[in-house]
Parts: structure tokens; sequence; C-alpha cells
């Protein structure tokens, strides 16, 4: 075993070894601080993250695989954030999160990390977090919740809330039917059953080579899940033995891996800020651009809710993640290893689809090209995103009048106002919801269609905005505008009427108003309003140094990584 870094804490006869040993005893043996990897424990449980809540018991099996190993386990509450809960968006807190956390794990005597996390935004925080302080780090995703089920019919979480809120809007359902779904939608402990980002995230941080092999995807309640976390804690100690740390793990061939993932699985769209905001805390050359070109080639294979049909229980038994990838084990970089220092694509030898109406072969797709489409032309000179699979095929090449809002709150005022001029060949324009100008950049790019056009049997419709998209939602929806409208994007001068060309196979999203003339008009003044303007603390912070969404929403500051150096002594 190396020299650990806690040794530069606890090693020696010296009066702040003393210090340092002294306050950690508590019931702890002389044995804890010699020569043994301290292991943090990143928990992410919060009873007001409750996707995360029954971290603690996963926490507690990992504890025990890191006692067996010979480690000391150290449990370590960091930010957490839940996605339903907190406002004004969970996106605002990500960066702030993973901050924190990598700050923690640095100041601290720590050899190794465990990173727990589950519901959207805890996941990357803690990646990031870990690549920054480029410690020993492995995640144990916690999994998602059981399949509920009203009045027989399965319910996924998100997606069904749009849809069934949207059918009472249309008046084919109840208000006291839609309320009633209320409780059967959360079953039990774990997040969102859905492919939306949580479960993309915990699956795609498998591809990634951050979990141990087979975890990702187990329910939330299944005991496997608890032997798997005992597993991890026994590996930790190994990697630390064996300095096995992000930036060796995480290359470019991971990312390649974790973008194949993301198209076969359907995986949501947020997952493109997630990974190269990763990406560039490790000096990845990771752009938009590449996901385009390497989900190119990439089948569609998974079945499940907001695009199709089954949910996370039944990708599990259907094979999980490994009988997805190992479809597609040709599309994927053989070099690139896991966390236990062997190639990822060694772990999907075995795998064998159990059910394949949920996990469907290479030769019956989906459907044949799954993926994100990256957009350009003058409306997103820096890209934008649109994920085909969740939109209407006879939506993905179409040209429309704008209609435009300036702000969430202006849209919800005026979406349904008598004579609001829109029909359903309209494009609804959302801007100053990009990182920058919301702040925090929220999921509100699926507008909700017009009450008056949903009763016509209209279900969808073109939508462009410079936020992001809940990964439960589904619709023709171009997301991701860069650069965002408040930061002087094409987006702030687009005016009610004018012509928008969506061309998804020709990759573009256009206004058509000549360059000079869009160039010339004024921003929106109601735009500039709408704006904020924080004036102190974190949200301050983050408007005056967070970068657009086409390279990940980080803030400039935090790009890169400041290792794992201890620094002064002050005692
Ligand atoms: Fe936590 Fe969906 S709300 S994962
Ligand atoms: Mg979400």
């Amino acid at each position: 075993m190396p020299e650990l870094r806690s040794a530069q804490w606890y090693a020696g006869p010296d009066r702040n070894a003393y210090i340092h040993r002294a306050w950690m005893r508590r019931g702890a043996p002389n044995s804890a601080f010699e020569g043994r990897p301290q292991i943090a424990i990143a928990n992410t449980a919060s009873d007001l993250t409750p996707c995360n809540s029954h971290l603690d018991e996963i926490a507690e099996h990992v504890g025990r695989g890191v006692w067996e190993a010979g480690g000391v386990p150290l449990n370590l509450p960091v930010v957490s954030i839940g996605e339903t809960q907190v406002r004004p968006t969970a996106m605002l807190w990500r960066n702030m999160a993973a901050m924190a956390t990598e700050e923690m794990l640095r100041a601290n005597p720590v050899d190794g990390v465990v990173l727990l996390g589950g519901c959207d935004k805890t996941i990357p925080s803690l990646l990031m977090a870990a690549a920054s302080v480029d410690l020993p780090a492995v995640v144990v995703p916690g999994g998602p919740m059981l399949t509920g089920t009203f009045r027989g019919v399965p319910l996924g979480c998100g997606t069904d809330v749009w849809r069934l809120s949207e059918e009472v809007r249309a008046g084919t359902l109840s208000q006291a039917a839609f309320l009633d779904s209320e409780s059967s939608m959360i079953r039990s402990r774990g997040h969102c059953n859905t492919m939306g980002t949580a479960s993309t995230m915990g699956l795609l941080a498998e591809a990634l080579g951050t979990v141990l092999p087979g975890t990702a995807g187990t329910p939330a309640p299944d005991s496997r899940l608890l032997a798997r976390s005992h597993e991890t804690g026994r590996l930790i100690v190994e990697m630390v033995d064996a300095g096995r740390r992000p930036s060796r793990v995480l290359t470019a061939g991971s990312f390649h891996n974790a973008i194949v993932a993301l198209a076969a699985l359907g995986g949501s769209t947020n997952a493109v800020v997630h990974l190269l905001a990763i990406a560039g805390r490790l000096g990845v050359p990771l752009t938009l651009a590449d996901f385009d070109r390497i989900a190119a080639d990439v089948p569609l294979l998974v079945d499940l809710q907001p695009a199709g049909k089954y949910l996370m229980e039944d990708l599990y038994r259907a094979g999980g993640l490994a009988a997805v990838l190992r479809e597609v084990t040709d599309l994927l970089d053989p070099t690139a290893i896991d966390v236990t220092g062997r190639p990822f694509v060694e772990s999907l030898a075995e795998a064998q689809i159990y059910d394949s109406e949920v996990i469907r072969t290479r030769g019956a797709p989906v459907s044949p090209n799954a993926g994100i489409a990256v957009l350009h032309g003058n409306l997103a000179p820096k890209g934008a995103i649109i994920k085909p699979a969740a939109a209407s095929p006879h939506l993905l090449r179409h040209r429309g009048r704008a209609v435009v809002f300036d702000s969430v709150e202006d849209f919800h005022a005026r979406i349904d106002a008598p004579d609001l001029e829109v029909d359903a060949d309209s494009v609804l324009v959302l801007r100053g919801c990009g990182p920058r100008g919301y702040p925090g950049m929220p999921e509100v790019a699926n507008m909700p269609l017009p009450t008056r056009l949903l009763r016509q049997g209209v279900r969808d419709m073109v939508r462009v905005c410079d936020g992001r998209m809940s990964g439960t939602a589904y619709g023709t929806v171009v997301l991701h505008v860069a650069p965002e409208a408040a930061a002087g994007g094409p987006l702030d001068r687009v005016r009610d009427g004018d012509w928008i060309t969506l061309d998804v196979e020709g990759r573009s999203i256009t206004v058509d108003v000549p360059d000079e003339e869009l160039a010339a008009r004024e921003p929106s003044a109601a735009l500039r309003a709408a704006v904020a303007r924080p004036v102190r603390g974190w949200q301050k912070l983050y408007v005056d140094t967070v970068l657009g969404a086409d390279t990940g929403a980080d803030l400039d500051f935090l790009v890169g990584s400041s290792g794992d150096g201890v620094s002064r002594e002050s005692h």
C-alpha cells in the first residue's frame, strides 16, 4: 500500500497527529489510524430529497465492505438536492453541491470516496466533485422505485403526471381521478422509475466506468443492491491501494461509451449538460458535436417511458444495462476501463436479454437511430438539442410562426388568453430560461399546449427554449438553445409572427429573418425586465460566472481539477 494521504493527519507522535486522532477516536481502535485507508461515504441522504432518503441503509452496507477490506468508513453528509422540492430549480444548486463536496473531500483526512446519489442532480454533482478532487471514487446509484399502478395501469413517475394533467385540461379525465392517482405514483423508496434524469445518470455512471458493473438500475428496495453496496465498499479499498483515480478511469473512451449508452437507452436530454460538465472537470475535450456524431449509428433498444412503454423495474428484470450494451458492444470503446481496473466491455460478456419487448435486439430495435440531434442555425449559433425519439415524426421538419414568451410567468399568463394568435402550426418560443437568465436553467421547455388546441385534439407542437426539459417529458421540443437569450443570444430578438424552421434531419433551427435585420433589432425589453439580477450570495456568484449550456453550464472557475493535495496545518 502506498503512503496514504490520511497519514499526513494521523501518522507520527507529534502534537498535531495527536489532535487529529484524538477527536476521531470515539470508540475507534488504535488500528483505525495505523495505515488503514480512510473512506468517505459522500451521502446525499436527506428527508428533503425523498428519492435518496434510503441511502443511509446503503451507506451502512458500504461501510461493512470497507471494514472487511481493511479500511475505515466515514459517513460524510453532503449537499443534497431534491428535484421536486427545491426552488427556483434544482439545476441552480448542482454546481454549488459539486463545489462543496469537492472542497470537503480535499479538506478532510480521506483517501477514497464512495458516492451515494440518486435523484437527478445528485450523481452529476458527486461525479463533478470527484473529478476535481481526483481521489479514488466509486458511485453507488440509489436505484429506481418500484412500479406503481393506478386502476390496473402502471404509472410512470413524472411522465404520467404530464399525461394525466393534460387529460384533465383536455376534459377527458376528472379532477378527482387525477388527485386519486397521486398516492399510487410513488410506491416505494428510490428515484423516478421512468428513463428520466435519475435513471439515466445512474446507468451512465456505470457506462462511464464509475460504478461496480451490474449495480446501476437495481431497484432501490431490492436486497441485491445492499449486496452490491457491500462489494463496492471492498472495492474502494482496493482502488485506493491501486491509486485508481477518476483521472485514470474517466477518459475520452469512457464518455464515448456513456454517449452510446445514452442513445441506446433513450436517456434524458439532461445527460448532455451533465456529461459536458463532468468532462470539463477532467480536461476531456467533449463537445456537443460528439453527441450527434457518436450517437448517430446507435439504435434505440429500450422501450421505456417517457418515449416508450415500460419502467425501470422492467429494464432490470429484462437484463439491465449490460444486456442493452452487449447488443452494441462493437460501438463501444474497448480500451475504457471501469472502477475494477478492467475494460468496461468485459463486464458485458455474460449479459443476456430476458425480455425482448423491454430490451430489443440489435436486429429489431425500437428505432434504428436514436440519440440526441444537435441543431445549429441563426437561432442557435452555439447549438441546441432535440431528442427525436420523444418528438412527433410529423413535426421533425416544420415551419411555423413564432409565438414568443419572455418568462415562465408570461407564458402562464397568456397561453390560454382568448386573443392569443396561436394554432397547431405555431412555434412556441420561451426565452430567459437559460442558466443565467432564470437563473439555473429550469425544466420548462416542454411548455403545456394551449387548452383550446388540446380540446381540438392537438397533442404536440414545436417548442423552442433556452431552458431544459424534464427527463420524464416528451414532445417536439428544441432545448438548451445557446447562447441563451439573457446572454445576448439571437433568441432575444425573435418576434411574434417570425417564421421559424426546424429541420431535424438537416440539423438546423433557423428564423427566417436576414442576419443584418436580426442583429439590428433591439432585444426584448420584457425579457430584460424578467431576467434575474441577484445581488448577493450563491445566486450572484452563479449568474456572474455560469457558462452556457453548450459547455455544461458549469461555473467558469470550477472547470478543471485541483487534485487532492493536502493543504497547510493550522494547529
Ligand atoms: Fe427525484 Fe425524479 S424527483 S428522481
Ligand atoms: Mg428532472
